[in-house]
């Protein structure tokens, strides 16, 4: 599982999971660009994984934006020569309200981070990966996206989405060495819950067999796994870090 040498870019990287998994992937040797919409922190994090000495380049993208991800991959290119690592991790979950009470932008918003910017970052490199023979992409799926969570319509349904591009592109990508696979996190102590109604927490909660919430380094260590030549016979799959939840 040693990723020296190894450049890898991950989405949301400011905080909660994606601050994990950058982490993660530093302690184990590799360079990390830092993608966020938010400067702020991910120059914290940079920070951070520099005193682990390697290197980190933070850079502000908004990641539903297809040109500036282009423009991403290409300073990449110019800064490493070189991408190994894509994790798609920034991610939001709407409002949580009936379906009843959501409107159409509430539906685009989601789809558009959730779904079609893990769509543009697989774009953005996997003519570099292709060229090179060789990538891992791991996309940070979720729960809600195998079980369907109420009060969670277009969040569930974007996660479902994110499952179902790992299996259809890691079929597409296995001649060049290219492995995609996603994971499936229930509840995972970040940020991301302060912005959810409490009850449609409580229930997710009350659905984990463990009986507990997990923590960004739990995520980041089965990413870890899937980031590496150890996961080499291992593509087109969703790992559950759930505490149990999963029911198929
Ligand atoms: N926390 C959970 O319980 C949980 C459970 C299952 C899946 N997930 C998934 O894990 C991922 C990370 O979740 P989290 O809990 O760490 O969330 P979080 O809200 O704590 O962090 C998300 C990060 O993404 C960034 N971001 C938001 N919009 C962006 C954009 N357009 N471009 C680039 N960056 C953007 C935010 O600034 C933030 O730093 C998401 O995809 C989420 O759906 C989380």
């Amino acid at each position: 599982m040693d990723l020296k040498e190894k450049v890898a870019i991950v989405t949301g990287a400011g905080q909660g999971i994606g601050r994990g998994i950058a982490l993660r992937l530093a302690e184990f040797g590799a360079n990390v660009v830092l993608l966020d919409i938010r400067q702020d922190t991910i120059d914290e994090v940079a920070e951070e994984i520099r005193s682990k000495g390697v290197e980190a380049l933070p850079l502000q993208v908004d990641v539903t934006r297809s040109e500036r991800l282009r423009h991403m991959a290409r300073q990449v290119m110019a800064e490493f020569g070189q991408i190994d690592i894509l994790v798609n991790n920034a991610g939001i979950t709407g409002r949580t309200v009936p379906m009843v009470e959501l409107n159409e932008q509430d539906w685009d918003q989601v789809m558009d981070l959730n779904l079609k910017a893990v769509f543009l970052c697989c774009q953005a490199v996997l003519g570099y990966m292709i060229e090179r023979r060789y990538g891992k992409i791991v996309n940070v799926a979720s729960i809600a996206g195998k079980e369907g969570n109420p009060t969670l319509v277009p969040y569930s349904v974007s996660k479902a989405g994110v499952i179902c591009l790992t299996k259809a592109l890691a079929k597409e990508v296995t001649d060049y060495q290219i492995n995609v696979n996603c994971v499936s996190p229930a509840v995972i102590q970040t940020p991301i819950l302060d912005g959810m109604a409490s009850s449609t927490v409580d229930y997710m909660i009350s659905k984990i067999p463990m009986g507990r919430v997990g923590k960004p380094e739990e995520v980041a260590a089965v990413v870890h796994f899937l980031a590496s030549d150890d996961a080499g016979f291992v593509t087109g799959q969703c790992y559950d870090v759930s505490g149990g939840r999963a029911t198929y």
